[in-house]
């Protein structure tokens, strides 16, 4: 933890307390006088630190940042956010956590960023992502499963991220196969999972998790593809950003240890629970063409069933499915 992070530390160890400048410098072992620019910078940041004479400092209030220290305190994880790489600008976080992957990098690495001037979607496609007003992250893991079954951790973050909506913000979110999340159904957050792998090993999958929190209507480019929203357009409220990522964490690391211990079934059991278009009539873009059905659930490795119009199924593995009739 850097010197600024201590402090901070410190200050949420005793939240009604005056820390006199003294009493940081020797539980820190640097001079008053490192001290103070320290707290200044925190100031810099948006921290509002009162300074009283003979009593010290007090912190009043916290900005919306993502720092590692106070996302660690709370967290309760056994992998998730051993390390925590919080940037202001990142091209993308899936990017950076793959080269830091190459670089040796242990599985439960957490990147964020507070703004991606690259980020990726799915298909190719651009993630918008302004500063400050959402959460961009990426989990890097490493399952010692088969390169074929990676597809089944789509459906962690897919679980993680609509059960940290409902229980953090309150909100009715809801999973598209195989991996958006509506609300109402707008979209709120998009996942995106990058493997790099050889035939019989996994070197990396990142969970990419781009989740809109406290982004308004006009901060959404025009051209968007499907109806958007965010925790603020839904709730009306200015939505703290470090709670829902804290849970979305922790879930990710209890959803991991149970894949891990119990294997696909009971992750796809709570999916199913979240999903909206069973037995829904649907088109699935594949790309080169566009096929129409009814969505007959998951297939076990968490392809979408489709029953099609000449009785044949058809096991879909990846494709941009909506349904027949809706706008989305
Ligand atoms: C989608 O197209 O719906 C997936 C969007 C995924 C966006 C997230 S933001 C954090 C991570 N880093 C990226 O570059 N993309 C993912």
């Amino acid at each position: 933890m850097s010197s600024r992070e201590q402090i901070l530390h410190l200050f949420r160890q005793c939240p009604d307390a005056y820390i006199s400048g003294q009493e940081i410098s020797n539980r820190l072992q640097i001079s008053r006088a490192a001290v103070w620019k320290q707290v200044e910078q925190l100031r810099e940041l948006g921290f509002k630190i009162e300074a009283r004479r003979a009593q010290g400092y007090h912190l009043l209030d916290s900005p919306d940042l993502l720092l590692p220290s106070d996302i660690l305190t709370e967290l309760d994880t056994r992998l998730v956010g051993r390390v925590v790489r919080s940037e202001k600008k990142l091209p993308s976080t899936n990017l950076f956590a793959q080269q830091l992957a190459v670089e040796g990098a242990d599985e439960g690495l957490v990147v964020l960023a507070e703004s991606q001037s690259a980020g990726r979607g799915r298909m190719g496609r651009h993630w918008e992502s302004p500063a400050g007003v959402n959460l961009y992250c990426s989990i890097l893991l490493k399952p010692h499963i088969p390169p074929r079954e990676a597809a089944q951790l789509t459906f962690l973050s897919a679980v993680a991220t609509a059960e940290a909506l409902k229980d953090v913000c309150g909100l009715d979110a809801r999973v598209k196969w195989p991996n958006d999340i509506l609300v109402g159904g707008r979209k709120i957050a998009g996942l995106l999972n990058e493997l790099s792998a050889e035939t019989e090993q996994i070197h990396a999958l990142v969970l990419g998790v781009g989740l809109n929190v406290n982004m308004l209507a006009d901060q959404f480019p025009p051209e968007l593809r499907y109806p958007a929203t965010s925790v603020r357009i839904e709730t009306g409220k200015l939505q703290p950003r470090l709670p829902l990522l804290r849970s979305l964490l922790q879930r990710i690391d209890n959803l991991y240890t149970e894949f891990l211990s119990a294997g696909f079934v009971p992750l796809r059991k709570r999916w199913e629970k979240l999903f909206d278009l069973l037995d829904r009539q649907v088109e699935v873009d594949l790309g080169p063409r566009v096929i129409s059905g009814v969505v007959g659930g998951l297939e076990p490795d968490g392809a979408l069933r489709l029953f099609l119009p000449d009785g044949r199924v058809e096991r879909i593995l990846a494709g941009d499915v909506r349904p027949i009739g809706s706008e989305h």
